[in-house]
C-alpha cells in the first residue's frame, strides 16, 4: 500500500481531532457490531453487508470502498491472512481468527481501526495469546505517543511486547500511517524501531498503529488477487489497530466508542 508522500505532517487542530473523533466513534461503533456477528456460519459478505450499513446508517462514508479499486467496506483477514483480505462466500468456521479493518470518512475526516475475534466460545489458546499479545502491543505502543518521544519509541515499544512473549514475528512489509484528510498519510509508523530514534512527535499529529502479529515467521505474499496477504509459512496471524491523537494531555484513541 503507498503512500501519498508528503514532506510535511499534516498537525490538526483540536477542532479537527473532534472531527476525527465522530468518524471513530463510526468506526469503533462498526466493529463492536461485527465483533458479535462473528460466528461459525456467517460469511465474510455477511459481514461486509452489516458494516456497509453501519457506516452509511452514521451518515459516514467508508473509505475502503473503491480505494485503489477494492471492493468492499472492510477488509477480512482469516487465520493465515494477515491484512487486506476480501469479503466473500467464504464462511467463517468454529476457531477462526478473523481480524477485521474498518475505516469511514465524516466530513472530509478519516478513522481507521482494525480488530481480530475468535469465532468460538472456547478459543484454543495459543489463538487467544496471539490475539492478546498483538492487542497489547498496540496499547504499548499508545501509551508511547505522545508529544517530544520519537516514531522509534512507538516501534520499540510495540516491538519490545511481542519480542518478550515469545516466539512471535513481527510483519514488516506492512506499517501504520499518518490519517486525517486521507487514509494514508505521512508519516509511516512501524512496528518496531529504536527508542529516541526517528521523526519527534508532536502535539496534533493523528497516526494509526496497527501491529500485524504472525506466530513464527514474519515473512508475508500477496495473493493472486493482488490484495490478500497471507504469511509465507502458513502460520497465523493478528492485527489490530487504532487512530490515535497526540494531544497536550496525551494520546487519545478516537476509534472508541465512549459508551462502551
Ligand atoms: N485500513 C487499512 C490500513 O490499516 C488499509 C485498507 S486497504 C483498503 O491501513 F484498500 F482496503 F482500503
Ligand atoms: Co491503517
Amino acid at each position: 500500500m503507498g503512500f501519498r508522500k508528503k514532506d510535511r505532517v499534516q498537525i490538526k487542530s483540536p477542532q479537527q481531532i473532534e472531527l476525527m473523533r465522530i468518524a471513530g466513534k463510526v468506526v469503533a461503533d462498526t466493529l463492536q457490531t461485527l465483533s458479535v456477528s462473528v460466528t461459525p456460519g456467517i460469511t465474510t459478505k455477511e459481514l461486509d453487508a452489516i458494516a456497509r450499513e453501519c457506516i452509511y446508517g452514521a451518515g459516514a462514508t467508508p473509505s475502503f470502498l473503491g480505494y485503489y479499486g477494492y471492493p468492499a467496506v472492510i477488509c477480512t483477514s482469516i487465520n493465515e491472512e494477515v491484512v487486506h483480505g476480501i469479503p466473500s462466500d467464504r464462511v467463517v468456521n468454529e476457531g477462526d481468527l478473523v481480524s477485521i479493518d474498518c475505516g469511514a470518512i465524516v466530513e472530509g475526516w478519516h478513522g481507521d481501526a482494525a480488530i481480530s475475534v475468535i469465532a468460538s466460545t472456547n478459543p484454543q489458546p495459543s489463538i487467544q495469546k496471539l490475539s492478546d499479545v498483538t492487542r497489547a502491543s498496540l496499547a504499548a505502543g499508545i501509551e508511547a505517543a505522545v508529544a517530544g518521544n520519537r516514531m522509534g519509541d512507538i516501534g520499540s515499544a510495540i516491538q519490545a511486547v511481542i519480542r518478550g512473549a515469545g516466539n512471535y514475528g513481527i510483519v514488516e512489509d506492512y506499517v501504520g500511517h499518518g490519517i486525517g484528510t486521507e487514509m494514508h498519510m505521512y508519516p509511516p509508523v512501524p512496528n518496531y524501531g529504536h527508542a529516541g530514534q526517528g521523526l519527534e512527535l508532536q502535539v496534533g499529529m493523528v497516526l494509526a498503529l496497527e501491529p500485524m502479529v504472525t506466530i513464527g515467521s514474519p515473512e508475508v505474499i500477496t495473493l493472486a488477487d493482488d490484495w490478500t496477504v497471507v504469511t509465507t509459512d502458513g502460520n497465523w496471524a493478528s492485527h489490530w489497530e487504532h487512530t490515535v491523537a497526540i494531544t497536550e494531555s496525551g494520546p487519545q484513541i478516537l476509534t472508541i466508542n465512549t459508551n462502551n
